[in-house]
């Protein structure tokens, strides 16, 4: 497409006369697209039926002269005061049965017939309004969808949709009572029309129950996307469709969103003002775009990528100098094939108008617009060449979204998380420069070298049988803690001790666990002490050979980590939550196990990662810190952009080309 720099622009925002300023400055900059419209709902449809899209045509036309293309949003996110008003039922209703009002923005219920009637009505003209527009390259759909949608809606149209559901997914109330093990509490149902979305309870949920809530709920949203994607599909066959994703987020199932889209876009806000830290750590960004790429297994967009100070009520950090430029090359480095900068200028009013962009509110071009612009005249040629590329790694962690809600609903430990145990094996790896895939627990696993897996907390016979045959073709497999604990209905697996059936290629059995509630406890590694968290699992070795033993609990002296070597494979079972230390040093010793190969070395805060594409391999390496940072590649490349080979300055990034890369 060629298309590698961009910003989001609300040119509504601002005085006309201004538009052909941020035009040209915007052309100056390097800027190839913006994204328009995606809150203007008002704007283009002050009353119902009476459209008013001249005033995006004329900025979509003024942008276009200089050599600037569109995407446009539908601003489905925000339903304007005058559909509320007609349809006040269209807000949604929270756990507490409470009514969200207007005035924010995602103040709709997704499932609302009158809902749905208000966006195909207006969905349908915008789509075919600018259908032709030479300007014109794609659509995103709504905005963020599952943002502010956690618990949402209650109301008795998505009741009405749950039960349905459930009709469709049990054919009889019998099957539902059976598989939400309803015998529980006196929980059982002669209808499906007795079951009620999850208002709050008196006390206590029912976990399978919230299970299949929260499945619906994906399903719900994607079906909601497809309503929209559908419309545009049929007016605007040169268009492409996508929709920018939230890394992690699991309000929707984005595996499943995916099918809908011609490629999956993000947003990412490393310093964003709800952090803790003053930006999220660069591993976990890492691990961001690599499950972003994953989704779709192609090369993505960043359609908001933080450009500024963030900021709603409070504020985040100030960007350091070239900070903006690193994390922007972080993405492309893991996949992205285009950078949309959120946002174009800081907004004077409304909740956001403290989350800063590329201008200032003067609107003058300072130094984040200085920045913006080296970067994408470095870049852009480059990006040209590696369009499509993808990195090709020896290393996979599983990510499934059904784990993430079953262990939301029971945590089993207050802080475990399920993307958090993702982020922890992950930065291993990310700290040696050995890049990682992510993949469903599905997907065909005999290309990688070394396959994580943590937490398969629920387990179905084909999933043992998948693992069972790539060990047995000669696969490393890690399993950990909380693995087999469920069937695929949420209820605790009995025929066997843990972790049922792939206790056979473990060598293990676990016949009981200790949950460590407000303690850590250390195992013996290796001839080292070393700190573990959250879980102790009370291992039985069945063949398999313990690599560390506990040091605490009444446990003192058993199993903590196994290795099994099972027909042309191994499997290393980890039963408890590695600290840091040990997460390192356990990790280094599977990479020396199963061989998989580094890019490099380097000093702390330096980034390695791939991309391929035709037998041509280009390497970035990226310094995340204020210092300056030295490192080494293994192999021979050419150095493409960067100052001294081998020495970055700060936040520094250097692209390189390997040579005579051959498949
Ligand atoms: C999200 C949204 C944007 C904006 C930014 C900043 O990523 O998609 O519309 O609200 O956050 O808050
Ligand atoms: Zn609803």
């Amino acid at each position: 497409m060629g298309i590698h720099f961009g910003v989001d622009y609300y040119p509504e925002h601002w005085p006309r006369e201004r538009w052909e300023t941020d035009a040209r400055l915007m052309q100056e900059m390097g800027v190839q697209v913006v994204r328009m419209a995606e809150f203007s709902w008002f704007k283009m449809e002050p009353r119902e039926g009476e459209f008013h899209f001249e005033w995006l045509e004329e900025a979509v036309a003024l942008l276009g002269n200089y050599g600037i293309k569109t995407v446009l949003g539908t601003p489905t996110a925000a339903p304007p005061a005058w559909i509320i008003e007609r349809n006040p039922e269209i807000q949604p209703i929270d756990r507490q049965g409470r009514r969200r009002h207007f005035g924010g923005r995602h103040h709709d219920c997704q499932s609302n017939a009158a809902y749905r009637a208000h966006i195909k009505r207006f969905v349908t003209a915008m789509s075919q309004r600018f259908a032709d527009n030479p300007n014109v390259i794609g659509w995103q759909i709504d905005n963020e969808l599952g943002n502010s949608h956690g618990d949402l809606c209650m109301c008795d149209s998505c009741k009405a949709r749950f039960q349905k559901w459930l009709a469709d997914k049990y054919q009889t109330v019998e099957a539902l009572n059976d598989a939400w093990g309803t015998a529980f509490w006196s929980q059982g149902y002669n209808s499906f029309s007795q079951v009620s979305t999850p208002l709050i309870t008196a006390v206590g949920e029912n976990p399978s129950a919230m299970l299949d809530w929260k499945c619906f709920c994906s399903d719900l949203i994607v079906d909601f996307a497809k309503w929209q994607a559908d419309i545009i599909r049929e007016n605007c066959p040169k268009h492409f469709i996508t929709h920018n994703y939230m890394c992690f987020d699991d309000k929707v199932n984005y595996y499943d969103l995916g099918e809908l889209l011609d490629f999956v876009s993000n947003d990412i806000y490393p310093a964003g003002h709800w952090q803790k830290q003053p930006h999220q750590p660069e591993h976990e960004l890492a691990a961001s775009h690599d499950v972003i790429r994953s989704y779709k297994k192609k090369p993505f967009w960043m359609m908001e990528q933080q450009s500024g100070m963030a900021g709603w009520e409070i504020m985040g950090r100030a960007l350091e100098p070239g900070q903006m430029s690193a994390w922007a090359m972080q993405s492309v480095a893991h996949g992205a094939d285009a950078v949309v900068f959120f946002r174009w200028r800081t907004c004077a009013m409304g909740t956001e108008q403290y989350w800063h962009g590329i201008l200032g509110h003067s609107g003058n071009p300072g130094r984040t617009y200085e920045e913006a612009k080296t970067l994408t005249h470095r870049f852009t040629k480059h990006m040209d060449v590696f369009e499509g590329s993808m990195p090709k790694p020896e290393v996979a962690i599983v990510h499934n979204f059904r784990q993430n809600y079953a262990l939301r609903i029971q945590p089993n430990h207050p802080e475990l998380w399920y993307v958090g145990q993702l982020y922890q094996y992950y930065k291993p790896f990310y700290d040696n420069k050995i890049p990682v895939d992510f993949v469903q627990d599905t997907d065909d696993l005999s290309q990688y070298k070394l396959v994580i897996a943590p937490l398969q907390y629920l387990m179905t016979p084909e999933l043992e049988q998948h693992y069972t045959e790539y060990v047995a073709n000669g696969g490393k497999l890690v399993l950990t803690m909380r693995t087999g604990v469920k069937d695929a209905a949420n209820i605790c697996m009995t025929d066997r001790e843990l972790p049922g059936k792939l206790g056979d290629i473990c060598g293990i059995e676990v016949p009981e666990y200790d949950c460590l509630l407000q303690t850590t406890g250390s195992v013996l590694y290796d001839g080292g002490t070393y700190e573990i968290r959250k879980w102790c699992d009370i291992i039985d070795l069945k063949g398999a050979r313990a690599i560390a033993e506990y040091q605490t609990g009444f446990y003192k002296g058993t199993p903590a980590i196994t290795e099994n070597a099972y027909e042309k494979g191994t499997v290393w079972y980890v039963g408890t939550e590695p600290g840091e230390a040990l997460m390192t040093d356990l990790m280094a010793y599977l990479i020396r196990q199963s061989g998989v190969q580094a890019l490099g070395t380097a000093d702390a805060g330096v980034e390695m990662m791939t991309r391929e594409k035709d037998g041509r391999r280009w390497l970035f390496v990226i310094n995340h810190t204020g210092e300056k940072q030295n490192y080494r590649l293994n192999g021979t490349y050419t150095l493409l952009e960067g100052e001294r080979e081998g020495i970055l300055n700060p936040y520094e990034v250097q692209l390189w080309e390997q040579a005579g890369k051959t498949e």
